[in-house]
């Protein structure tokens, strides 16, 4: 008789199989319990801690990737037949908004949102609760002082001295495609000086812009080193520069300024759903929105009410700030229309 036709044997193949492929598919049901995949969207700086406190507070282990607002959005759409992340977190609202719109991110509603900002819960509300405001900060720009006391150049105070020729090369900016913080600038000029007269400023400023950077902070870093004279990001990016010693000067433009609500959105068909929604509701808590700070590497202004405005964070109420449109701004039809003038007008326009 032959051994491995015996019943006892193949019975003992059976199991041996059995054994082997529990033992493959046991810890991919266990990690799946167990992860989380994040996109993050705020400087890495600031990514790192707050991804360590959620991995020790909740165990869940945190996969996450840092990219810029218009990047995500970009990637979130192409994924969206198999998605790959559960989480984004952070960026300007606009892409966030405009991914809302397109059906790429799910509704949900949090307990914490009574505990939010007036700002957060609009943001919530006008993408029927497919993003959240989680921060906020406006837009401006910093410069060298130290050269250009140098170069003997005179003070910038107002957008429209970015067009000065004595600022020809000196202005570092990210491009409005990948970034949220440039889109946001886009947007803010428009509504500030009407859509001719911002395309018209947007094509001067053009011949003074040494470098479009894909992200948006890296500007402030550029004009804290010298790199550039002038770097245009949020002002609460150029804080963390003048906090590190840099000799930078912050500048609120004359005639007023935009600013961002920050956002979170957990993604359509996230795999990881119920940990994405705890790293939402933690997201919001006063504790998680105290970790940038606490680390010296962010200065928004968060959107828990009981949360400790930094206070280093530029004061929101001093800033001349426009009443930036959200909702307009954030539609998918006009971040659209508005970044495809923009490579076509001053993008891809010579120097
Ligand atoms: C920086 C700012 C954030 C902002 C983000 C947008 O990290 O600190 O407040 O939301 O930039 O990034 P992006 O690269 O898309 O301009």
């Amino acid at each position: 008789m032959n051994p491995c036709k015996s019943p006892l044997s193949s019975m003992r193949r059976w199991l041996l199989l059995l054994g082997s492929a529990t033992a493959l598919v046991a810890p991919s049901i266990a990690s799946a319990q167990g992860e989380l995949t994040v996109y993050c969207t705020v400087q890495e700086e600031w990514c790192r801690p707050m991804v360590a406190a959620f991995e020790k507070t909740t165990g869940i282990k945190v996969s996450m990737t840092r990219k810029s607002s218009g990047e995500f959005y970009a990637q979130i759409k192409a994924e969206a037949a198999n998605p790959r992340g559960d989480i984004w977190w952070g960026g300007t609202g606009d892409p966030h908004m405009q991914a809302a719109e397109e059906g790429l991110t799910e509704a949900y509603k949090s307990p914490r949102l009574a505990e939010l900002q007036d700002w957060a819960v609009r943001q919530a509300e006008q993408a029927k609760f497919r993003t959240v405001g989680i921060y906020a900060g406006a837009l401006g720009y910093s410069y060298n002082a130290d050269e250009l006391k140098k170069r003997k150049l005179p003070e910038p105070k107002c957008w429209s001295d970015l067009t000065l020729p004595a600022f020809k090369d000196e202005i570092q900016v990210a491009n409005p495609n990948s970034s949220g913080t440039s889109y946001t600038m886009l947007a803010t000029l428009v509504q500030i000086m009407g859509e001719d007269k911002a395309f018209a400023f947007m094509k001067a400023m053009h011949r003074n812009v040494n470098q479009y950077t894909k992200s948006g902070a890296a500007p402030a870093r550029a004009a804290a080193t010298g790199e550039s004279l002038v770097g245009i990001t949020f002002q609460h990016d150029a804080v963390v520069q003048a906090l590190g010693g840099a000799p930078v000067k912050i500048v609120s433009p004359c005639e007023g300024t935009g600013y961002e609500i920050g956002s979170m959105s957990i993604i359509k068909g996230a795999k990881n759903l119920e940990n994405a929604k705890k790293w939402y509701d933690w997201a919001l808590t006063p504790e998680a929105q105290a970790i940038g700070a606490n680390a010296k590497v962010a200065y928004q202004v968060p959107s828990n009410k009981s949360a400790a405005v930094p206070a280093a964070a530029p004061k929101l109420n001093e800033i001349k700030l426009i009443p930036y449109d959200f909702a307009k701004y954030g539609s998918s039809a006009e971040r659209k229309r508005l970044l495809a003038k923009w490579d076509a007008e001053v993008g891809n326009q010579p120097k």
